[in-house]
């Protein structure tokens, strides 16, 4: 009977074992990248939406739209700052940068009225949806938990994405070279932000 038990501890341990090496690992050097740019992205994205409450007023209509989007980004990034801590990853040398480069965009772009503040949320969603879908192909099942907030923080940036689209952000003026320009600084930022 007792030999019979020891067998079967064996064979779970082997099992065990098998199943662990059969997980998938991310690549550490790619998850401290995929943590400190989106740590650094979301913070950017707070940035922005302070900039434009700060011109349009929190309780404009339009304030008021934006303040969801501003909620959102706020769980976001306090969710980065815990995975900063946890994993042990550098936050990004430039984040003194983004907090002002951020606010700048946001206010500026608010400064020219509320369909071009709704092109800059169109323009800074859809690069940083596109980012997120593209980092949960980077991501193994060692880290599970990472791709599932990921995944929801896309649909959230897609909703940000769409709610631009609904306020009229494509009849801003210079729309197409607006958002062109966004969208390669924004690129630049996460380029820069992976490594820095
Ligand atoms: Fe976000
Ligand atoms: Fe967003």
């Amino acid at each position: 009977m007792a030999l019979k038990k020891k067998k079967i501890k064996k064979k779970s341990v082997k099992k065990k074992k098998a199943i662990k090496q059969r997980t998938a690992l991310t690549d550490k050097a790619i998850l401290d990248e995929i943590i400190r740019v989106d740590h650094a992205g979301e913070y950017g994205a707070t940035r922005i939406y302070d900039g434009q409450i700060a011109i349009f007023g929190k309780n404009s209509k339009i304030g008021k739209t934006i303040q969801h989007m501003a909620d959102q980004e706020q769980e976001h990034i306090e969710k980065f700052n815990e995975l900063i801590i946890e994993k042990h990853v550098r936050p990004t040398a430039l984040l003194p940068l983004w907090n002002v480069a951020g606010f700048a965009l946001g206010a500026g772009t608010a400064l020219m009225g509320e369909k071009a503040a709704m092109a800059c949320t169109v323009a800074v969603e859809k690069v940083i949806g596109e980012h997120y879908r593209e980092q949960q192909k980077l991501i193994e099942d060692d880290e599970k938990e990472l791709k599932k907030t990921i995944a929801k923080f896309e649909k959230d940036e897609l909703e940000h994405h769409n709610i631009g689209l609904e306020h009229d952000a494509e009849n801003a003026p210079g729309y197409k070279v607006m958002t062109k320009v966004i969208e390669i600084g924004c690129k630049t930022a996460i380029a820069i932000s992976k490594k820095i």
